[in-house]
């Protein structure tokens, strides 16, 4: 251990002098400017004053959502093709253009619903998000570990987030609160049966998938469009923890998946995933039992394959916590050339949830710090001023031309492109409607059915000794979607509980649901 009270001046030592942040050196670090040993203080105290009061702003509000968790960086490395067929028939995005291209990344990973000091052994869907630094500007893939999600349109985010939080009173996450709102959303059951399987408690972020979730485009060269999913594959292989398993962790580590990121970075075992996408032709595909913008639904890989486009490694962790992990800003907006958005309700609301949370989050001039900018693409705009601004956007060559257009000098807009006009015409009154087919509870039991034996017990275990905690029309109505996910799911947690198929046989169809033929048979 260094021995700092021995590390005087006078013992030659050569290490730069402390100064406060306008440059002036610090001589007396550990004394305040008072009159006299024992004071009073004065408050022209200026060295003393600006790190106090710097020190009382230090933290800035934490994410609403996906507070806790960690930011790693390394590259992306694109395959260019799947076997004879280049990625570039299918999107003119760079990035994917040729074999071994690299693109820097960075890349966070978080839990959703604790905050920024919680337990990592949470149930909890695992955050995702990816930032590719690219020569077109930046892309973020803002993902989960879960393939879908509990909602599929952005106007109930609050609600789910609201119910899955600490109750406002006593700030304890509640069963009760969670499934009464679960009970009277049927189109979350696909993520229920996920969420509490033991792929809701992942062993740490290396052994877990990640998933785009919802549905985006590919442009190609001649401005035609393919919908497209996107899926992160572990080199490592998935793993994840039973309820019982994180209970021990739990214990002595909250941060054991931090802690893993870290070390294993450190030991040059640097994390791996494959990126693979699913494409679909850019169209309602009414042959589909299922919306292809339905975010509750997996596309069937047998009839869409998932195919590699490239791999990521990470192999640096963060310079700083604060300025990587808690100032850096993800958003589904942040598309390049040869990507896009779908009509996906969702997406569209999520778009304007993350820069909008940001702007108020970390500052309007959040794109300014370093781990946000556009590093490999120069940024020019007339944008000035606002909070924080500390460097001026370049490349228009004369400082006083700050608008667009002008004969003057300044910057000007580029060419417009030949195929801007992309997609399918939609036509259709306003109106505010559910999607056709949404068949909430056939892809919920298929997940049920492919599970190990292990992992549905786990699951039964999971939703009995929460639902338990429950009001009986909770449980009453909780098992009625489980019948209808699948048999042996509503019958096993039924008996948990003490509800057989009769006890429920009185209920009605939510009028916020639309059951299919075959639900209706079975109710
Ligand atoms: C973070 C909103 C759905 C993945 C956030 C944040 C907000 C938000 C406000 C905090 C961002 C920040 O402070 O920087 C929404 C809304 C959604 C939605 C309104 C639905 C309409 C989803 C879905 C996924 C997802 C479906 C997964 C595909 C993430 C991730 C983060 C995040 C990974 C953390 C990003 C980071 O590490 O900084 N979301 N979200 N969200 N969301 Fe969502």
């Amino acid at each position: 251990m260094t021995d700092v009270a021995s590390k005087g001046p006078e013992q030659g030592d050569d290490r730069p002098v402390l100064t406060n942040r306008q440059g002036h050196e610090v001589y007396d670090n550990q004394n305040q400017r008072t009159v006299g040993a024992r004071g009073p203080a004065t408050l022209e105290n200026y060295q003393f004053l600006e790190k106090i009061s710097h020190f009382d702003r230090e933290r800035i509000p934490e994410r609403v959502v996906h507070a806790r968790g960690i930011t790693a960086f390394g590259y992306f490395e694109s395959y260019g093709a799947w076997g004879d067929e280049p990625v570039e028939k299918y999107t003119r995005a760079k990035l994917f253009r040729g074999r071994g291209k690299r693109t820097d990344v960075a890349v966070r990973f978080s839990t959703v619903i604790g905050g920024r000091d919680s337990s990592e052994c949470a149930r909890d869907p695992r955050g995702f998000a990816v930032k590719f630094y690219t020569e077109d500007g930046n892309w973020d893939l803002v993902g989960n570990n879960l393939a879908v999600f509990f909602i599929r349109d952005a106007i109930k985010f609050p609600d789910v987030i609201h119910a899955l939080k600490p109750d406002p009173v006593t700030f304890r996450q509640e069963p009760n609160r969670i499934f009464d709102f679960m009970s009277q959303t049927p189109e979350c059951m696909h993520m229920l049966v996920n969420l509490f399987s033991p792929r809701g408690i992942p062993a740490d972020y290396r052994h877990m998938q990640g998933f785009g979730v919802n549905t985006y485009k590919w442009i190609d060269a001649d401005g035609g469009s393919h919908l497209v999913k996107y899926h992160w594959m572990p080199k490592v292989g998935v793993k994840s923890m039973t309820e019982a398993d994180a209970a021990v962790l739990q214990a002595t580590e909250l941060g054991h998946a931090t802690k893993d990121l870290f070390d294993s970075i450190g030991r040059g075992e640097h994390p791996e995933w494959e990126l693979l996408v699913q494409l679909m032709t850019d169209d309602e595909h009414d042959e589909l039992d299922f919306d292809p913008l339905d975010d509750t639904k997996v596309w069937p890989e047998d009839q869409f394959p998932a195919r590699p486009v490239g791999r990521m490694v990470l192999d640096r962790t963060v310079d700083d916590f604060f300025a990587d992990n808690e100032q850096i800003a993800f958003g589904t907006g942040v598309l390049v050339d040869g990507l896009d958005f779908s009509d996906d309700k969702m997406l569209v609301g999520r778009t304007f949830s993350y820069s909008d949370t940001q702007r108020y989050r970390v500052g309007p001039n959040y794109l300014q710090l370093p781990v946000n900018q556009a590093r490999h693409a120069e940024v020019r705009t007339n944008q000035r001023d606002g909070q924080m601004s500390y460097g001026v956007d370049g490349g228009g060559g004369n400082p006083h031309v700050n608008y667009e257009p002008s004969i003057i000098d300044g910057l000007r807009e580029g060419q417009y492109p030949t195929h801007d006009e992309q997609g399918p015409e939609i036509r259709g009154r306003l109106t505010r409607k559910r999607i056709p087919r949404t068949d909430d509870y056939r892809q919920a039991g298929q997940r049920y059915l492919l599970m190990d034996d292990w992992e549905r017990d786990d699951l039964v275990h999971n939703f009995v000794t929460l639902l338990s905690q429950c009001d009986r029309p909770i449980q009453e109505r909780m098992v009625w979607h489980f019948l209808l996910v699948e048999d042996d799911l509503g019958l096993r947690v039924g008996e948990g509980l003490g509800i057989g198929p009769k006890d429920v046989a009185h209920l009605e169809p939510l009028a916020s649901q639309d059951l299919t033929a075959e639900d209706r048979e079975r109710l």
